[in-house]
């Protein structure tokens, strides 16, 4: 089992939404996914609860509540013990020793940003620390940051030049833009499946060209990810 971690200091910086974009990307892939609730807000179980509901939480997934150190070792040991291909960790903003833990513990670690200034010195600031804890503990993960709520029409000046300041950084070359099905996951549910409950409705047919552009993105988040930690 690899863990994948969304972290940012930020609040709001589009952790969870990247997230569950990431697992239905992954699930949509036939992998089976363990989610760790790490946010005592628990988004991640409202999310599961909302998608039953609808009939579109895929049950190659599972979520976790592991908001404490004792919950997450349990959740990781029941994950791993059950063989699933990935977890990925949800957090909260800010440093906590839960989160050291998750960092310490993750393959992968993703640290999505908005484009304003304000953003990109907490993801500055994120990476930054990301980077301190895995040399302090002489441990080695992949890292990268990804562009998140992007607008899909043009950047301003401004997004460029914050753009241009993580150039230097590990980041994923597509970023992940600001749309109505990403935003919609949390009350929807799976994207991918979703998006399967609209074929059939010829009323749909627009609203279905966006999810599959939204999906289509995420998927190709999902490849470089699983071909990074398969590599
Ligand atoms: N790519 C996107 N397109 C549209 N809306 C988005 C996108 N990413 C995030 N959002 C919206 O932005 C808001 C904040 O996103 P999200 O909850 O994922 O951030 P977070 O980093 O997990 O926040 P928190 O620190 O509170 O846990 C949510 O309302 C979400 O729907
Ligand atoms: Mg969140």
């Amino acid at each position: 089992m690899k863990l994948i971690t969304c972290c940012s200091f930020k609040g709001g910086a589009g952790k969870t939404t990247a997230l569950m974009g990431l697992c239905s990307a992954l699930a949509a892939k036939g992998k089976t996914v363990a989610l760790f609730e790490a946010d005592e807000n628990r988004p991640l179980s409202t999310w599961m609860d909302n998608a039953v509901e609808n009939g579109t939480w895929d049950e190659r997934c599972a979520v976790f509540v592991a908001d404490e150190l004792g919950l997450l070792e349990e959740a990781y040991e029941r994950a791993e013990a059950s063989g699933f291909d990935y977890a990925l960790a949800d957090t909260h903003g800010g440093s906590s020793e839960l989160n050291n833990t998750i960092i310490a513990s993750s393959e992968f670690l993703l640290v999505p940003t908005m484009l304003t200034p304000l953003d990109i010195d907490e993801a500055l600031s994120t990476y930054r620390y990301i980077i301190e804890l895995l040399v302090a503990e002489n441990l080695h993960a992949h890292t990268a940051i990804l562009q998140q709520r992007v607008s899909v029409g043009r950047t301003t000046a401004s997004q460029r030049a914050a753009a241009a300041l993580l150039s230097a950084l590990p980041q994923f070359a597509l970023p992940m833009y600001e749309r109505d099905a990403f935003a919609a996951m949390k009350k929807r549910g799976m994207l991918h499946l979703t998006l399967a409950q609209m074929s059939g409705d010829p009323a749909m047919r627009l609203m279905r060209r966006n999810y599959e552009t939204a999906l289509g993105e995420i998927a190709a988040l999902g490849a470089f990810v699983s071909a990074t930690l398969e590599a």
